[in-house]
Parts: C-alpha cells; structure tokens; sequence
C-alpha cells in the first residue's frame, strides 16, 4: 500500500529538498507505442472493476492492487522502491500514477456538470495515471493524448482502461496518443506543430511539487491552441510537500499571458478547487 511520500515539513529541510531536486535525473519524453499483443490483451474478470463514479458513464478500470502485485512479480524497480518505502512518489522516479487521486472525480464531475463539449476536440490529460479524465474526453468524442511520467503506468494501467472500455479497440486507439517522460521535454517533442496544439488541457493532481511548477506551466503556454482552455484541479496545499494552487496561480499571473478563474471549490474535507485559465 503507497502514502504520500513526503515527510519532511522543517523549514530547514528546503535547502536540502532544492540541492536534492537538483541532482534528480528526469526520463526524457517519448511517444509510447502499444505493442499488438497489448491491443488483443485478455483481462480477467478479476482483473477489473466496474463503476459509475461518474453520473450515466459506468467505467471498467483495472484493479490498482492487480497491477502492483504485477509489476512486483516483474521486478520493476520504481515500483518496488516506492512501495518498500510506503510512498506514493519517488521523485523523478515514480510520480503516483498508479492510484486514483480525488481531484480527479472533481474534475470529471465538472467536466459533466458544466457539459463541456468535447467532440472532435483534441485533449490533453496531462498527468494522466489511471486516465479517467481521457476515458471520459474519449466517451465525449474527443481525441485524446494521455500523458504520464511513467511507461509502466501507460502500460499497465492508462493502455488497459482505455481498451477495457471500448469494443472496437483499433478504432478507439485511432483517437489515442500516449506520451512518458517529463514535462521539460515533453513541451519539446513536437516544436511548433500546431496540428499537436491542445483545444483542452486537462491536469488533476499534477502541482505538488513547486520545482516542477514551470515545467507544467511551459506547456500550458506552448501546447495550448490560441483559444485553448486549461483546467488545473488539485488541492489549495499540499501539507508536506510544499506545493499548492496559490503558489502555481501566482507564476502564472506574474506571466501575465493568461486570465485565471478559480471556477470550483470544495466545501468539505480537505480544500480542492479547479482553476480555469484562458489565453489572453
Ligand atoms: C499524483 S499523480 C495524479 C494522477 C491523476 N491525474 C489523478 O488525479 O489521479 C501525478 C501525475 O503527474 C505526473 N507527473 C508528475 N510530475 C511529472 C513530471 N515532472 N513530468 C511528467 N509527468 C509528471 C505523474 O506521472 C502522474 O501522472
């Protein structure tokens, strides 16, 4: 079982955090290719579940407790580290993409509640993991790129519910791009293509960390269509860890080259909100 990995919370542990995340060596960007065996993949029964955690869409998603034990038995080693270490995040290791984190069921019921039309519109959801926002973009039309830092993830979770949830696999994959590897080169992959600029960028979860805060940020800037949409939904602080949604909205009104709107907010629990920023 993971736990949020970041422990350390005296202010004397920052200037060892940043000499740390110096030092860390992030996995270059790639196109993931799914292999033929993958799209013709049998899963058991057992493998998955059934639920409609979003309203009138009744979602298969692949067990994560399934894919733990599988990735153990292969002696993938990211994941091992993390899970000997009861972490969610290992940074630039493994990021926490094998869990479902709640932002995203805020993000999504958004998404239907505010019937955002998506057909034929081409999404980004950056920072995918379990890609729940990219299975509903694709149930609503869309053609989608799913981003996660770790192959492993697009492998054995993100490819899985995908296909799991569309009969017609060569057909859906024609409308699916799956991207690993980090931000920083991640934003330089396709230069100025500007048939792989964003209608919508979706990303939930994804601003933990502040010293990736301008990774994030540069895609929002170079990979977006001019009238392009971001949402960005996580939590207000991420207690441990640093990071939180002033914080990156701050980096971002400095720039100056988008509006911000903080379009939804939680009323309970932990506080969670969704920013809506829009080109100027
Ligand atoms: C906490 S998980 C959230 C997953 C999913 N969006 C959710 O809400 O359930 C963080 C996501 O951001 C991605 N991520 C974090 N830092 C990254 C980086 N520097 N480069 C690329 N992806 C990164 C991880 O791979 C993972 O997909």
């Amino acid at each position: 079982m993971f736990k949020f990995g970041f422990t350390k919370d005296a202010v004397g542990a920052d200037k060892e955090d940043n000499e740390e995340e110096n030092k860390l060596e992030w996995i270059p960007a790639f196109k993931f290719e799914i292999t033929p065996e993958q799209i013709e993949a049998k899963y058991e029964f057992s493998y998955y579940r059934e639920t409609n955690i979003f309203s009138d869409y009744n979602l298969k998603l692949i067990r994560s407790d399934k894919v733990v034990e599988n990735l153990d038995k292969q002696n993938c080693q990211n994941i091992i580290e993390a899970e000997s270490q009861h972490s969610d995040l290992i940074p630039a290791k493994y990021e926490g993409g094998l869990k479902i984190w709640e932002c995203t069921f805020d993000l999504g019921q958004y998404i239907l509640k505010e019937e955002i039309k998506l057909k034929d519109k081409l999404v980004m959801d950056l920072g995918c993991g379990a890609g729940l926002i990219g299975l509903l973009a694709l149930l609503k039309d869309a053609v989608v790129h799913f981003q996660d830092y770790n192959a492993e993830v697009l492998k054995s979770v993100t490819v899985p519910n995908v296909l799991l949830n569309f009969d017609d696999r060569a057909s859906i994959l024609t409308r699916c791009e799956f991207y690993a590897g980090d931000w920083a080169s991640f934003v330089t992959l396709f230069d100025d293509d500007e048939s792989k600029k964003y209608d919508y960028i979706f990303t939930s979860e994804t601003i933990y960390n502040s010293d990736n805060h301008k990774k994030l940020y540069e895609i929002f800037k170079r990979r977006l269509k001019i009238n392009g949409i971001v949402f960005v939904a996580g939590k207000t602080y991420y207690f441990g860890v640093g990071g939180g949604m002033r914080q990156f909205e701050n980096l971002i009104l400095k720039d100056g080259c988008f509006d911000v709107k903080s379009v939804w907010r939680s009323h309970d629990g932990v506080n969670r909100e969704i920013l809506k920023l829009i080109k100027k």
